[in-house]
């Protein structure tokens, strides 16, 4: 039973992380999505709004995942919910120095746990929470790069803003 952890900021999901979560779940026998709860990053949904956003996104899928939430280090949080894997999506280039960084540094401090990298659909590469934040503020057209439920949920919060 190969139990994998997708972490993440998620604010919001994207079609991305649903094209990560796709492959995972072919490789994978359970899938936690776990939503880092960081109010550093000022996110522009709650913890609460980007779990409620990924367990609506990933009822197509009809498999084994759970979303959660979870604070402090990342190798802790996945020994303690029984994963041995961390998978994480690789886009382009640009992702690959952070990527190195954090999984040397995760192996380090738990070499027990791997991370697996997962390369993106092509249509994916240049997609980003960050970018379509920022095009959902300014009203522009989200739609084909997020979930139903991820558009709904920018519409309403960029209304307010
Ligand atoms: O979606 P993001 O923002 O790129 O996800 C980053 C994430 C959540 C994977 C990373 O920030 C993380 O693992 N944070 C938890 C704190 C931690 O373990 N830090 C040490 C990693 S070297």
């Amino acid at each position: 039973m190969k139990h994998a952890v997708y972490p993440g900021s998620f604010d919001p999901v994207t079609n991305g992380h649903l094209d990560i979560v796709e492959r995972a779940i072919r490789i994978f026998d359970r899938l936690t999505i776990a939503v880092l709860t960081n109010p550093q990053k000022n996110p522009m949904f709650s913890t609460e709004d980007r779990m409620d956003m990924i367990r609506e996104a990933v009822k197509p899928f009809h498999a084994d995942i759970q979303v959660d939430a979870f604070h402090g280090l990342l190798v802790d949080y996945t020994g303690q919910i029984d994963a041995s894997v961390i998978v994480r999506g690789l886009r382009a280039v640009s992702d690959f120095e952070f990527e190195f960084q954090i999984s040397l540094m995760n192996r380090r401090l738990c070499p027990e746990i791997d991370t697996i990298y997962l390369m993106s659909a092509a249509e994916y590469t240049y997609l980003s929470s960050g970018l379509i934040r920022e095009i959902a503020i300014l009203g522009g057209d989200v739609s084909g790069l997020v979930p139903a439920v991820s558009a709904r949920y920018l519409k309403q919060t960029a209304s307010r803003s």
